[in-house]
């Protein structure tokens, strides 16, 4: 049951892939509290089909295909989301993540450069590419919100997250600077939300990823947070309840982030 607390809202939701995917708990949530959104992925991500079933039961909202590195394809999806919607909208969700190299099994000291530069452009220039199109067709309304998704190795090393370390730098650093110019030009605020590891397809593409998550667990005081809970923390981001919070990484990961050791880590070292 919702609170209403995006009545009369509406937006546009990237990046829901299947029912694990956190873009797709947010689309949900995002219904549930009285939006209206769009819905758009890669059209290769869409061949399954599968969004179109959340489509559904979001009252069947549109689903435009695009392509997040292509600037047509982003004109595209904003011109048809302000057709659709009748004008602007007041919030965007960026849920894109994929590293060439890490699908390709690569080393972070072996890296293929090429894809290197296309893990950029999918997972963090496309969040400037986006914001680019929206600030020049004036299609977000004053106040609106603009949320990306990102990860702690943006700010420290876990090896295997290989060089998505350095897209989530650049993604994290893409929202303050747009955040900054956004703000000032049309008051729509831009942050990124830094996620616990979450059982979805692009995060079990990490090498040793189910021990990460348990590891991960441990080191949170709260436990690791959901998908179900990003979403709820997405949607208080795009309510009129957070609207003087811009150009932050806010850490939504049950306290990993500011935690040294926990007692349950120290025992697992005991037992061993
Ligand atoms: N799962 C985790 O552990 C975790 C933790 C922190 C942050 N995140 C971030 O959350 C976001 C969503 O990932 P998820 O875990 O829900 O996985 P997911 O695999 O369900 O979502 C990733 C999405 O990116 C889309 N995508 C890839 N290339 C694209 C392109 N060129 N154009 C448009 N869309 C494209 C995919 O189709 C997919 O829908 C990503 O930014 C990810 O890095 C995930």
């Amino acid at each position: 049951m919702g609170n209403n607390l995006l009545k009369g809202k509406k937006g546009i939701i990237f990046g829901a892939l299947n029912d694990m995917s956190i873009a797709w708990k947010v689309a949900e949530r995002c219904h549930e509290e009285g939006a209206q959104i769009v819905l758009t992925n890669a059209p290769v991500a869409m061949r399954m089909g599968e969004i179109n079933n959340l489509a559904a039961k979001c009252n069947n909202a549109p689903v435009i295909g695009a392509d997040a590195t292509s600037m047509e394809d982003l004109e595209n999806l904003v011109d048809k989301a302000m057709e659709h919607f009748g004008g602007k909208f007041d919030f965007v969700l960026h849920s894109i993540g994929m590293s060439l190299n890490v699908r390709k099994g690569k080393h972070y000291t072996d890296l293929n450069h090429d894809w290197m530069l296309k893990s950029m452009d999918i997972s963090a220039v496309s969040f400037h590419k986006l914001m680019q199109i929206c600030m020049k067709k004036d299609a977000i309304n004053d106040w609106g919100s603009v949320l990306g998704l990102t990860y702690i190795a943006a700010q420290r090393v876990f090896p295997d997250y290989n060089e998505m370390a350095e897209a989530k730098s650049m993604l994290e650093s893409i929202a303050r600077s747009f955040g900054y110019h956004y703000g000032v030009s049309k008051k729509v605020r831009v942050n990124t939300i830094s996620q616990s590891p979450t059982m979805t397809t692009a995060g079990s593409g990490v090498k040793g990823f189910s021990e990460f998550i348990s590891f991960s667990e441990n080191m949170s005081p709260l436990g690791n947070a959901d998908a179900a809970a990003c979403a709820d923390y997405c949607v208080v981001m795009f309510s009129d309840l957070t609207r003087y919070v811009t150009m932050q990484n806010l850490f939504h990961d049950g306290g990993f982030s500011n935690t040294g050791v926990t007692q349950s880590v120290i025992e697992q070292f005991a037992k061993s």
